[in-house]
């Protein structure tokens, strides 16, 4: 099944489907940014199940995800709790080896973390706390691109300003508040220039304001230049702003269950008929029930 909304740049298909599916009308760069269908994607998640093992049971947390990610997506990643966009995104990272098909980073098989795939997380605790912002930007590059001292301070500040932190360069991270401190994170993401940035729910715990603001700033600084981001959330609204593409996840185990472009809409589309009607189906979609949420999700050691 599939239905078409009655603007044909919002269209929810299942899995699998063309990107090319969903014309594109947006007159500006994030509308132009999904990327020909012909070429190879950048990160290829191939039939992949994920499970965790302990002693007494096997819980599988994703069962044969089939997603591309091409070059220059805000890929999002939409599911309830529990559907395991977490553990899909730690797999990509390189923490978890899947126990059935394959994740791939520009054709070469992902085995480990590496400096080409950052994340950011929820937690606003993931600065260490004895480094200023400048520091806490600069060490990853010193330690896992190697740069100079000089050279890694003038890219760190080059980032910080970019999310506009100059002034509190010199602060530590217990002197900022949650949404700055979370800026410093992506700051320090950014820095990498990995090859995708990964997410997890990272303006979830800021305020309804803040959360707006950072959702803003993300996709300026992606304006700017434009990266390639891997994004979770299971806020309805935030896929629809965040992303071009976003992956429909279903509850426990995670599966597929429905893929679509999403890049009709930015901040300015809240509140519009087109936009409501887009969540609202969304709402629906995500929570009709479905024979696959029946299905059995652990199994015995
Ligand atoms: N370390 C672990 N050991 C065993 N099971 C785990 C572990 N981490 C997660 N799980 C299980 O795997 C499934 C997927 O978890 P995951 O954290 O990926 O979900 P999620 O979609 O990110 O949820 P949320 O939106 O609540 O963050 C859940 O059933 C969870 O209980
Ligand atoms: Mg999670």
């Amino acid at each position: 099944m599939s239905f078409a909304a009655h603007r044909s740049d919002f269209a929810i298909a299942e899995h699998p489907e063309s990107r090319a599916r969903g014309s594109i009308r947006r007159e500006d760069a994030r509308a132009r940014s999904p990327i020909a269908a012909e070429a190879s994607p950048l990160l290829r998640i191939k039939g992949v199940t994920l499970e965790y093992r302990t002693p007494e049971r096997v819980v599988r947390a994703t069962h044969r995800i089939d997603l591309d990610i091409h070059q220059g997506d805000r890929f999002v990643l939409l599911g309830p709790s529990g559907c395991g966009k977490s553990t899909l995104l730690k797999a990509a990272a390189g923490f978890i080896r899947p126990v059935e098909g394959e994740i791939t980073l520009d054709g070469v098989p992902v085995r480990e973390p590496g400096p080409d795939r950052i994340v950011v997380f929820q937690e606003f605790d993931q600065l260490p706390p004895w480094k200023t912002v400048a520091q806490n930007v600069a060490f990853p590059l010193r330690a896992a691109r190697a740069l100079g001292r000089r050279e890694a301070m003038e890219r760190a500040r080059h980032y910080i300003d970019k999310v506009g932190l100059t002034p509190f360069a010199e602060s530590y991270p217990h002197q900022l508040s949650g949404g700055m401190k979370q800026r410093v994170a992506i700051a320090r993401a950014l820095a990498m220039q990995p090859k995708v940035l990964m997410m997890d729910e990272p303006f979830a715990a800021l305020d309804a304001l803040t959360r707006r603001r950072m959702q803003e700033e993300l996709l300026s600084l992606w304006d700017e230049a434009p990266f390639t981001l891997l994004f979770v959330t299971h806020s309805i609204e935030e896929a629809l702003v965040v992303g071009n593409r976003v992956a429909l996840l279903s509850p426990h185990p995670g599966r597929v269950r429905a893929e679509f472009n999403s890049h009709a809409f930015d901040l300015t589309s809240i509140g519009s008929h087109d936009f409501q009607d887009a969540v609202q189906r969304l709402h629906s979609r995500l929570f009709e029930a479905a024979p696959e949420s029946r299905a059995s999700t652990e199994v015995s050691a």
